[in-house]
Parts: C-alpha cells; sequence; structure tokens
C-alpha cells in the first residue's frame, strides 16, 4: 500500500490505486485556484468562509465565558437539554461521543431535543425530565428552524413551570448576534446568550459556541479542541497538493467520481463514532448535492454492519468507495482473557488485546474489498484525544470546501433543504 506522508502527519492517506497518485498531481492548478479564491474570499459562498481562519481568530472572551457557563451547568445540573438540529447539534453529539464514548464516566447527562417532530420522542423526554435537575442550551442560528423552535416552546415551558424564578438562569441560547425570534425572546426573557458568527454555517460551526458549550459542560478541554483546529488549519490551508492530505483526499473524490463511484461510504470500526458519521453527512451532503451533482455520502460501523450490509458492499452493485477511519491507539483496551479449560475454544486470542482483533477485522475487510476491486482511502487517526478529534474535523472542513469548488458548487448554502420546509409551512398554515 503506497502511504502519502506516513508517520509526518497524524492523518495518513492511503491508496493501492496507482491511477491515482498518478491523476493527482494533473489537478494541482485547480487547486491552487481554488484554494485562493477560499482563502481570497472570492469564490462562491464567499460570505461564509469564517470557519477558515476562526482557529486564529475565535472570540476568546466569549471562550472564556463559555468555560464559565459550561462549569455553571455541571455543578448545578445533573442534566443538559440541548435543544438544535442539523449543524446546531450534530458537532456537539458527534464529539461529545467521539471523545468521552457512549458510557462516559460524568456526572451530567446530557439529552439531544428539537431534532425531529416526534411527538413521543419529545413527549417522553419531557415527562424524563419532570425528575431531573435541568440546564437548556437552545441552539439555532436562523432562531425559525420550525423542530427546534417547537421543541423550545415545550421546554421553556416545562422550565418555567418547574422551576420558577430560577428559570431564566437556566435556559442559555446560542444564536444569531442581532436577528431573529429566539434573539428576540432572549432579550425579552433576558436569558443569557452566545453567539453564532454570521460567517459561519451550520455544518462548519461545531469549534463556535455552538458546539463549545455542550463540550465544556461535559469536561470536554475546548482549549486543547481548539488547539487541534489550528493544527488542522496549518497544516490542511496548504496550495500545495503534495503536501496536503486533505486536498489530496479532495481530489481523490473527484477522481473516483469520474470512474462512475456515486457513492462515499464512511466507514468506522468504533460504536463511539457512528455520530461522527452523522455529522460528516451532513457536511459533506449539504455542501456538496447540488444542481444534480455530487457523490452521495452514506456511512457504515464495521463490524457490526459488516454482518447487515456487508454482503452488498462485497458483491453488490459497484457504486461506492470507501474513506475509512482507523483509530490507532483507542482510549481502552485489554488482553482477552485465557481460559484453562478453553470451553469456548477461544484461546488462540489470548495473547491479543480486544483492539488488536479490531484491528484484524479491519485489515480482514480491506484485503477482501481490494480483491472486490473496491476502492478504499484510509485515514488513520492517532487516538480520540481533543485535540486529534478537532484536527480531524478542520481536515474535513478543508476538504469538503475543496472538493464543491472543484466541480464549481457553492459549498456553503443548502437551498433544497427550504423545499420541504415551504411546503410544510403552507400544509401547516392551511
Ligand atoms: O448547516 C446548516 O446550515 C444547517 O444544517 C443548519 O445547521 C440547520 O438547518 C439548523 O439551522 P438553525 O441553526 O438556523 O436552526
Amino acid at each position: 500500500m503506497a502511504e502519502r506522508n506516513k508517520g509526518v502527519n497524524m492523518i495518513q492517506f492511503s491508496t493501492e490505486y496507482a491511477y491515482l497518485d498518478q491523476e493527482l498531481n494533473a489537478y494541482q492548478a485547480q487547486v491552487k485556484k481554488a484554494h485562493q479564491a477560499l482563502n481570497k474570499k472570492t469564490g462562491l459562498g464567499k460570505d461564509f468562509l469564517g470557519w477558515l481562519e476562526w482557529p486564529n481568530n475565535y472570540d476568546e472572551a466569549e471562550f472564556s465565558e463559555i468555560l464559565k457557563l459550561g462549569e455553571e451547568i455541571y455543578q448545578n445540573a445533573n442534566t443538559l437539554v440541548v435543544c438544535g438540529i442539523g449543524g446546531s447539534y450534530l458537532g456537539a453529539r458527534a464529539v461529545i461521543e467521539m471523545i468521552q464514548g457512549l458510557y462516559p464516566k460524568r456526572d451530567l447527562e446530557i439529552i439531544y431535543v428539537g431534532n425531529s417532530f416526534s411527538a413521543p420522542y419529545l413527549l417522553q423526554i419531557l415527562e424524563y425530565l419532570k425528575s431531573r435537575n435541568v440546564y437548556l442550551n437552545v441552539i439555532s442560528k436562523s432562531g425559525t428552524t420550525l423542530e427546534t423552535a417547537l421543541a423550545f416552546r415545550l421546554l421553556r415551558q416545562f422550565i418555567e413551570e418547574k422551576y420558577g424564578n430560577d428559570a431564566q438562569k437556566r435556559i442559555i441560547v446560542t444564536t444569531d448576534k442581532k436577528r431573529g425570534v429566539l434573539k428576540e425572546i432572549a432579550t425579552k426573557e433576558k436569558y443569557r446568550t452566545l453567539t453564532i458568527p454570521d460567517d459561519i454555517g451550520g455544518r462548519f460551526s461545531v469549534n463556535t459556541a455552538v458546539g463549545l458549550l455542550p463540550l465544556a459542560a461535559a469536561k470536554i478541554d475546548i482549549k486543547e479542541f481548539m488547539a487541534g483546529f489550528k493544527n488542522g488549519y496549518l497544516k490542511y490551508n496548504n496550495p500545495n497538493l503534495d503536501e496536503n492530505l486533505a486536498y489530496q483526499y479532495a481530489v481523490a473524490r473527484r477522481i473516483l467520481e469520474k470512474t462512475g463511484k456515486q457513492v462515499e461510504l464512511l466507514v468506522t470500526y468504533e460504536p463511539a463514532l457512528v455520530m461522527f458519521a452523522e455529522w460528516w453527512k451532513q457536511l459533506f451532503g449539504e455542501s456538496e448535492g447540488k444542481k444534480d451533482q455530487g457523490i452521495f455520502p452514506a456511512s457504515v460501523n464495521f463490524s457490526t454492519d459488516l454482518h447487515s450490509m456487508g454482503q452488498f458492499i462485497q458483491d453488490g452493485t459497484k457504486l461506492l468507495f470507501e474513506t475509512i477511519i482507523q483509530v490507532d491507539n483507542p482510549e481502552l483496551d485489554s488482553k482477552v482473557p485465557q481460559l484453562s479449560d478453553d470451553s469456548d475454544n477461544l484461546n488462540y486470542l489470548a495473547n491479543k488485546t480486544l483492539d488488536e482483533v479490531n484491528k484484524m477485522a479491519a485489515l480482514g475487510t480491506l484485503k477482501a474489498h481490494h480483491e472486490a476491486n473496491i476502492s478504499c482511502l484510509l485515514i488513520n487517526l492517532k487516538d480520540l484525544s481533543p485535540a486529534s478529534v478537532g484536527e480531524l474535523m478542520y481536515f474535513f472542513f478543508q476538504a469538503i470546501a475543496m472538493s464543491v469548488y472543484l466541480l464549481k458548487l457553492n459549498p456553503f448554502d443548502q437551498p433544497g433543504v427550504e423545499v420541504y420546509k415551504k411546503n410544510m409551512l403552507d400544509l401547516l398554515k392551511e
């Protein structure tokens, strides 16, 4: 397997496909042009490029405020309700689960609402919250997203009834600096507010107050997380295709698309990365799927999904390529125990760790998929520390911005999402 920049970068990118290596260089001029358009803010969606320099120029006063609020929530509540949808919740949830796992050692539980219209989902949560000590962070840039606004209406009423005069301090609003109904409510009710920068769209906002407050409340080291984004900026905002793994990945996607691949399957081997894949799908799907173009982003979590989707991937229609995220050093690992009677016939594993078994499953699958002629891109992540996760997210920011610019589309709008909203509102107002 020809590895690029092995050992130099935290994220390595590997491919067995010689044609990818050869064709990558043909894109250098296009990549340079698109890179300039991004950095000089002259390309499509130029008003939404705030994420690019954000690791260098984020608001430090607000960052300190977020640290204090996170601590206040941790000390005073046992449940934080995060009310938001799409870019206003996926990033926080992805990072929290990725870093802390699905059963974290933490005194604060985090519940996500406002991301669905399901009545049973919301009503069950409201019932459950009766016995909990609750803080609420409602997050919406527009302040008008109906899933979030409707859930907030019910939650606000619930918190006011439960806490009376104390309700005001338990509701923290993350929204636009000036505009929107949510901002108006926050001003009227004197809720504490955090700001979503004008020039950063939802799916690029995980390292703004949108993601940072839930992360801080969950006791994730957000300074380290931001340092990861800074590392990402230094590595992946580089016009030189030979040195920039994010741009190599962006170009590889375009080359694979030309060979007829219509689906990109993000493959993870940790259940704690399932929500990360959801975040990635939103980032890639909403940024790229426009004007009858784009690669459809899908995801699987192996080896679980090898027992459901594995058959199709191996033997079915050859419409996809894989992008595999491999975590080199997981937080926890342990040797498989030896049994004196070997009653389950598993003693052949006894000198291995659980993670080594997982890695062999990954290698065996990679081999099988190569044999089936499935193109595989491999991203090695050193660990799941806040810094590594931050760097990985910036890697994907840069990669999708470049990928979409190579298609000559705007990565930062989502006109298609508005169609369902309009129909729904027309029906609701009938
Ligand atoms: O990436 C985006 O812009 C969207 O996914 C939004 O984050 C999502 O629609 C929620 O919007 P809002 O924060 O305005 O409620």
